[in-house]
């Protein structure tokens, strides 16, 4: 895993046949990326991205997983199934998950266990909403989020957790934190690694930065210090915008 991880998070958007459309159009812009580069589609759409991305530099993420291996989960997805198809990464903790589908800390962490069982790499979210940052406990629950997701994850594991630092209020409201709002919260998630790892180890993670990044936008988040990557919401589902926050990650 290179250190700058651009992923785009696509949620509940396109259908088998516009994932293959969009994934054709996103490969040849992003065959020389300086980056890793990653697509997280809807689990239906999954066979369909990885026969198209194929050959290419471009991953498959999962938007979501059970902590399971099997039983009565109706409607649940397993983190052997994804694995099996050869899906590599999983996007866990989104702050939509937390919010609308009643993710906890403590299942996500659980989710965050069972990816790693299988071998997938984890891009784990974390965030705080508006009213938080008001109160100023942001480094707080930020803090929170990534201790209880990361219980019992051994340093070893942590080169398969990818960290995804997105605001909620950032997130799909064209309201983008500032550069150094972003890189503020990024050096503290790094600072809750060292101490719960080492200083070697924290730099090693991947933090991205999510929330209304868009090829306007890219350059500046990425070229902060402790700003690894991005996961992009809205602007993924466009390859030439995707393409040009590809291209500001070097
Ligand atoms: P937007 O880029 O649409 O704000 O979404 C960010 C996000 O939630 C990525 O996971």
């Amino acid at each position: 895993m290179g250190k700058y991880v651009i992923a785009g998070n696509w949620k509940m958007n396109k259908t088998p046949a516009e994932a293959t459309a969009l994934i054709e159009a996103i490969k040849p812009l992003v065959a020389d990326a300086a980056c890793d580069v990653v697509v997280g589609v809807p689990y239906i759409d999954i066979p369909a991205a990885l026969e198209a991305t194929k050959g290419s530099n471009i991953g498959v993420a999962a938007q979501n997983c059970y902590w399971e291996k099997s039983g009565a989960f109706t409607g649940e997805i397993a983190a052997d199934m994804l694995r099996e198809m050869g899906v590599g990464y999983v996007i866990l903790g989104h702050s939509e998950r937390r919010t609308y589908f009643g993710d906890t800390d403590a299942t996500v962490a659980k989710r965050v266990r069972g990816a790693l069982d299988a071998g997938l790499t984890v891009i784990l979210c974390v965030g705080e909403y508006l009213e938080q940052r008001e109160q100023d406990i942001t480094a707080e629950v930020v803090a929170m989020q990534v201790k209880i997701a990361l219980e019992g994850v051994s340093e070893e594991e942590l080169s398969r957790v990818i960290i995804a630092y997105e605001p909620v209020w950032a997130i799909g409201t064209g309201k983008t934190a500032t550069a150094e709002q972003a890189n503020e919260v990024c050096a503290q998630i790094r600072g809750v690694l060292a101490g719960l790892y080492n200083e070697a180890a924290a730099k090693a993670v991947t933090i991205q930065y999510g929330g209304s990044m868009n090829a306007a936008n890219a350059a500046e988040l990425l070229a902060m210090s402790d700003v690894d990557g991005g996961l992009i919401g809205g602007a993924s589902l466009k390859a030439p915008d995707f393409a040009t926050i590809v291209a500001a990650a070097k």
